[in-house]
């Protein structure tokens, strides 16, 4: 298995280009389930669970190519890839494929709207908590779908083949919800709302997507969300927006390590409640023409109390970075969880770094603490292991970080990013 080898204490200083949003991605993917027409991508990342779906579509009959192969742009390896479902082949996901990779259970939504059936896998467990499936299945019920569960399957039916518009209020906000139902209504017959709809610039992405295939889709964005049901979908072309995670990691890297970074195609807009905490914690964040310009010399790390909430609020996928910038604070910090059950299983390893940090049920209290000191780490799920490369960039001495394959799910060419601004920091094959 591989390995990341770091030798922290280096500035970082230089420019690292954000790619593409995976969590972007994936939703769009799966939208070109809903048209026999070619969905042309543009901004894809290269990313394992980008592959990894690519396949699991594969199954159902989308056939997809990539334009001009891998080429080097500005923006990074961006790659534009056409995907083609001329005829759904399959409409069963299996537990095998939906097992690993909890987003694939949205194909649910566009497979029940085209085909009028959609025999999905449960997707099981997963290290950041239990993360049921209740709301999916609320909200395709109210669109008319019969569903039963049957030896870890949902199987859902459409009567007559299609599903009716109606109002459905999320009892709590999710994001893979909304994604699946604005899908699904988008080919209902009539109109549907989604009420308390999660308002993330990845669920906005895919509305725009969906309403360059001829859907109608008003106020993604909003809690609000409404979508007039159309007949068909044709083909469109479409970008995927910065990955607006990746760039706060990085940002996050610089409050901590100190150094000056542009970070080429970020938008602020897509992250301004994160940047804004990390200004708080002496950083400098400047928007730039090409970005946004991070910034942090000599002064120390002031600490700052966080809770996650759905966006606009501190995002979850951030919660393990900023902890691990915390770690090095000039004082006390409390970071609550309100997102994910369990996801706090950095804590431990940004203890052998030597962080401070104790637990009070969905709170971290993190006592600042001068300097961390490398150490082999391993973490068990993505974010988490982001959080060790940060804490090991700015600790003394070497750091490994086992499991490397968490990382390649969502970090596009990381070690090659981090190296070209003045890290020591490798990969080392198994
Ligand atoms: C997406 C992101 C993930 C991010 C999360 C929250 C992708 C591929 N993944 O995950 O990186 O951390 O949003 O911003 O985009 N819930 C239920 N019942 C349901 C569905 C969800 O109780 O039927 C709960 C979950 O357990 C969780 C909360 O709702 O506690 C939010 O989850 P959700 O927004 O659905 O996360 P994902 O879409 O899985």
């Amino acid at each position: 298995m591989d390995r990341i080898r770091i030798v922290g204490g280096n500035e970082l200083t230089g420019s690292i280009p954000i790619s593409g949003a995976k969590n972007a991605a994936l939703p769009l993917m799966i939208a070109s389930l809903l048209t026999d027409d070619t969905l042309t991508l543009e901004n894809v990342p290269h990313l394992a669970d980008v592959e990894q779906l690519i396949r699991i579509l594969g199954n159902h009959g989308v056939d997809y190519s990539v334009n001009g192969r891998r080429e080097k742009q500005q923006e990074g390896y961006a790659r534009t890839i056409n995907f083609t479902a001329r005829s759904i082949v399959d409409t069963t996901a299996p537990y095998e494929l939906v097992s690993k990779m909890r987003a694939s259970f949205w194909v649910i939504g566009p497979l029940l709207a085209r085909m009028g059936e959609a025999r999905v896998s449960l997707p099981g467990g997963c290290a950041i908590g239990t993360r049921p499936v209740d709301l999916f299945i609320e909200g395709l019920q109210k669109l008319g779908a019969e569903i039963d569960i049957d030896s870890g399957y949902i199987n859902a039916r459409a009567p007559n083949g299609r599903l009716t518009g109606n109002r459905y209020v999320f009892p709590k906000v999710s994001v893979g919800a909304t994604h699946v139902l604005m899908m699904a209504a988008s080919l209902a017959k009539g109109e549907t709302v989604l009420e308390n709809a999660a308002r993330e610039p990845e669920i906005v992405n895919l509305a725009d997507c969906l309403n360059a295939m001829g859907a109608k889709i008003h106020g993604a964005g909003t809690e609000t969300i409404t979508i007039d049901g159309v007949d068909s979908l044709s083909g469109a072309r479409h970008a995927v927006i910065p990955d607006r995670i990746e760039t706060g990691t990085y940002a996050m890297a610089v409050a901590m390590t100190g150094g000056d970074v542009t970070l080429e195609n970020a938008r602020p807009d897509l992250l301004q409640g994160a940047l804004d905490v990390i200004a708080q914690t002496g950083a400098e964040i400047i928007p730039v023409n090409s970005g946004i310009r991070v910034k942090r010399n000599g002064a120390g790390i002031s600490p700052v109390d966080i809770t996650t909430e759905p966006f606009p609020g501190f995002p979850t996928d951030l919660q393990a970075q900023f902890m691990g910038l915390m770690t090095m604070a000039e004082g006390k910090s409390r970071i609550t969880e309100t997102i994910f059950e369990n996801r706090f299983m950095h804590v431990q390893e940004l203890a052998r770094l030597g962080a401070h940090i104790t637990l009070a049920g969905q709170t971290a209290i993190v006592e600042g603490v001068s300097k961390l000191k490398g150490a082999p780490v391993m973490a068990t799920d993505l974010r988490a292991s982001v959080s060790l490369v940060i804490a090991g960039l700015a600790a003394e001495g070497e750091t490994t970080v086992n499991r490397v394959y968490h990382l390649d799910r969502g970090f596009e060419r990381l070690e090659e990013k981090l190296s070209g601004c003045g890290a020591t920091i490798e990969r080392i094959s198994a």
